[in-house]
């Protein structure tokens, strides 16, 4: 893949990783790529970070055709750059585009221009532990045309930020309320693709929840209305009787690439993995005679979070006396490690930047 590079002639002041808010801190340039039937692929650049050209008719205002993905790269004791499995993200990314009709990226490609991309923003990568350069690579629908069709143009672009925790106060326990009127997504939808639309419905219930005082909401499924699927945002697992439990995947819940992780890293501790359903009911139930010991949410963006306890209506539990656990703690520190190069790598999951 022919990439040209134009560098900028005006480099930003770079910001203090540890009080930067989430997802503001950009990088100088960005990555694009244009997609269209006739030449496929094409046009792959990395240009200063700036605004981009659409046509106000372009499909993704109108029709939201717009998936993205979210990955982190760290800089290693050494100095190194690494990421943290590109690769999933990447076939992920696929799915969604699949889900939304979107062209398929071909995954080597994209391979090649997140190393670039990182290459050229390698001094972006902060050094601080705690944190690290969040990448955004999205695909859209550029067709000029509002009549409802299949997906002819569009546009594949990187971006990158600097962050440090997530949420302000880092690794503190959050209460989530478990929303009993809106939700994310239903069976046959689009709740396992990463798409915008996914994150636009869920605002809603968020922001009240937000404006009652917890953190976010938790998710229940769409059809029965019972079943736990996801907190706003991450995945969600509970340490229950000393296993490892999560809802299942179902195809309303997004197949998060930390969820697949802390799984991998539980089982290799010889610890008990369960992903099944698992109802409101049992779960405030199990929060109550202290069989769920531990719970915590987790996502590229935060890591792992904590979960201190849960409302539902009038009805409020509280988890580990709202404090980390000792399992949630292990898990952060061992799956952190291995992201900032601190601990070994077993699974080969971190990919190095020359
Ligand atoms: C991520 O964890 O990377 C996400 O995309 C979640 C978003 C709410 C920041």
């Amino acid at each position: 893949m022919k990439v040209q590079v134009r560098e900028t002639k005006n480099p930003k002041t770079k910001p203090d990783p540890s009080k930067v808010p989430f997802g503001v801190a950009f990088t100088d340039h960005m990555f694009l790529m244009e997609y269209d039937d006739e030449k496929g692929w094409h046009d792959a650049r990395i240009v200063p970070f700036d605004n981009i050209a659409l046509s106000p008719a372009a499909v993704v205002f109108h029709y939201g055709a717009e998936v993205f993905e979210g990955l982190k790269a760290y800089r290693t004791p050494d100095g190194q750059v690494q990421m943290f499995r590109p690769d999933a993200n990447i076939s992920r990314m696929n799915d969604s585009a699949e889900r939304l009709c979107l062209p398929q990226l071909n995954e080597e490609m994209v391979m090649t221009a997140l190393k670039l991309f990182l290459s050229v923003e390698k001094e972006w990568v902060p050094d601080q532990y705690g944190t690290s350069l969040y990448i955004r690579p999205v695909l859209f629908a550029t067709d000029e045309d509002l009549s409802l069709h299949g997906i002819h143009h569009a546009t594949f672009m990187i971006i990158a930020c600097v962050v440090g925790s997530y949420y302000k106060n880092g690794l503190q326990p959050v209460e989530l309320l478990i929303e009993k009127d809106d939700v994310r997504a239903v069976r046959g939808g689009t709740g396992y693709a990463k798409c915008g639309g996914n994150y636009a419905a869920a605002a809603r219930a968020g922001e009240k929840a937000e404006a009652k005082g917890y953190s976010q909401v938790l998710w229940v499924d769409g059809v029965e209305r019972k079943y736990v699927e996801e907190g706003g945002g991450m995945n969600v697992m509970f340490v229950w009787d000393g296993k490892l439990v999560t809802p299942e995947l179902n195809g309303s819940i997004l197949p998060g690439v930390t969820r697949r992780s802390i799984l991998t890293i539980a089982q290799d501790w010889g610890m008990k993995v369960e992903e099944r359903k698992i109802t409101v009911d049992e779960l405030l139930e199990a929060c109550k005679n202290g069989e769920v010991q531990e719970a915590f949410m987790c996502g590229t963006a935060a890591v792992v979070t904590p979960i201190g306890g849960f409302a539902w209506g009038e009805e409020k539990v509280v988890v580990n006396y709202n404090k980390i656990g000792e399992m949630t703690r292990k898990i952060y520190d061992t799956l952190t490690g291995i992201q900032w190069g601190i601990k070994k790598d077993p699974y080969n999951w971190t990919v190095k930047v020359d």
